[in-house]
């Protein structure tokens, strides 16, 4: 029967009396004397199906499936009775796929269950509504991405997950053993998507990245997934402009191809506003409201709650931050300024970036500064000695975007299989 299979969205477009195929599994079953009624979902939806026993051969066999097992059946599209459907199936044919264990280790019905426990049942988990609206969220998120640039004449890069040395500041890496050298899982695809720029041009990629960070928090993972862009010919302030048009393109793609699922989660993303700032002006505005940030320390999670209140629905681009907060391949300006940004959005960073160092002797008196030996990063350092222009980029945080599209508190939702602290399975 699973040759002639439709989806159950594909009914829709059925006349009632037309015999269909369908396979899924059973959300629901209630068996009864001479009729019994289960609810088959699949992706792309569910559907009533009702049994009459003086019309169905197999009716004893129903007694049989538990709560998510999987059948395939062939029955008559049916008008239905219920109040939130049109069409249901009454079923002609039954072949039980696969019988699933009782009882369930998460409640797919309802909330009651706690995220750590839907996690450790994340394939269960997906049968959920909501947790299948995030995803397939996420799934238009990266699409958006991926075609925002492909149309704007971006190259499409791959770069290594293991590295030789750092790129995000020496604290946070995850040691890999790699035969008889030093290895790292990747922080950042900064450094080889800086080297691809600097010959071709205008490059994105959507990669992994590692952080060996021990803190456990609503907005961190120790495994993230980053979009990045690195262009030619261009300062921050120019690529801060690919920010704004890029998350427009991506909110918008996300209404138009995601309706059903915001629906379900109940949120209406809007387009946002930009403000920019610099980062002596966003302490300032901080001060006024009672929030002390003194020169030269970096924004808390409270100073950025703060800016998200004062300027809902708006990205803020806080620019002109000093050197000494910034990684060693931000441009130096005058006066201790450095050419990196932050972009804050729903009360949390979403992305940082800015223009890049491209002279040599300034690259390796900037990594002696932060504690780094350049010679760790010959190679890189070299690849600027031959005709480089300058270049900027950034990246933003693909789960921390996620999370503020689709209202989630804790960025574990927004991953499917999470890596934190404590978490290394499923
Ligand atoms: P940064 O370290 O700010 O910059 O990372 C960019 C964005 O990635 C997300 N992110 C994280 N999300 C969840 N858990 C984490 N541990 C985590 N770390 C980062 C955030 C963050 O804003 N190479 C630079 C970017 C550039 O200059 O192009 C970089 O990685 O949303």
């Amino acid at each position: 029967m699973l040759n002639k299979r439709i989806l159950i969205k594909e009914i829709s477009n059925k006349k009632i009396g037309t015999d269909v195929y369908l396979a899924g599994w059973v959300k629901k079953i209630k068996v009864l004397g001479k009729i019994s009624f289960l609810t088959l979902t699949d992706v792309s939806g569910s559907i009533q199906v009702i049994a009459l026993k003086e019309n169905f051969k197999q009716f004893r066999e129903l007694e049989k499936i538990s709560n998510q097992s999987v059948i395939s059946l062939k029955g008559t599209i049916k008008k239905s009775e219920l109040k939130n459907a049109d069409k249901e199936i009454e079923i002609k044919k039954l072949e039980i796929l696969n019988l699933a264990e009782s009882p369930l280790p998460i409640d797919l019905s309802g909330e009651t269950t706690n995220i750590d426990k839907r996690i450790d049942h994340r394939f269960l988990d997906l049968r959920r509504e909501k947790t299948l609206a995030i995803f397939k969220i996420q799934s238009e998120i990266t699409s958006a991405f991926r075609e925002f640039f492909k149309n704007s004449n971006f190259i499409e890069i791959q770069t290594p997950s293991i590295i030789g040395s750092s790129s995000e500041g020496g604290t946070e890496l995850f040691p890999v053993k790699y035969f008889e050298k030093n290895a790292y899982l990747a922080q950042s695809p900064q450094l080889y998507k800086q080297m691809c720029a600097i010959s071709i041009e205008k490059v994105f990629t959507i990669s992994p990245v590692w952080r060996a960070e021990k803190h456990n928090t609503p907005r961190h993972l120790n495994e993230s997934r980053q979009m990045d862009i690195e262009v030619a010919f261009v300062d921050e302030f120019e690529i801060m402009k690919y920010m704004e048009k890029s998350i427009e393109y991506m909110i918008k793609k996300v209404k138009e191809n995601s309706a059903k699922e915001l629906k379900i989660l109940n949120v209406q993303p809007k387009v946002p506003k930009a403000k920019y700032l610099s980062y002596k002006e966003t302490l300032s505005i901080l001060k006024k409201n009672k929030i002390n940030i003194k020169y030269g320390e970096d924004l808390t999670p409270e100073s950025e709650e703060k800016l998200n209140k004062l300027f809902p629905y708006t990205v803020c681009y806080i620019h002109s931050w000093p050197s000494t907060l910034k990684p060693f391949y931000i441009w130096p300006k005058e006066n201790g300024i450095s050419g990196g940004f932050d972009a804050i959005y729903g009360g949390m960073e979403i992305s940082s970036g800015g223009q890049r160092v491209h002279v040599p002797k300034i690259l390796e008196k900037q990594l002696k500064e932060k504690g780094l030996n350049p010679k760790d990063f010959k190679s890189y350092i070299d690849s600027f000695r031959y005709g480089s222009p300058i270049h900027s980029g950034w990246s933003i945080g693909l789960e921390r975007f996620t999370m503020i599209l689709v209202g989630a508190k804790n960025i574990r939702e927004c991953c499917l299989f999470p890596r934190d602290r404590d978490r290394l399975t499923p």
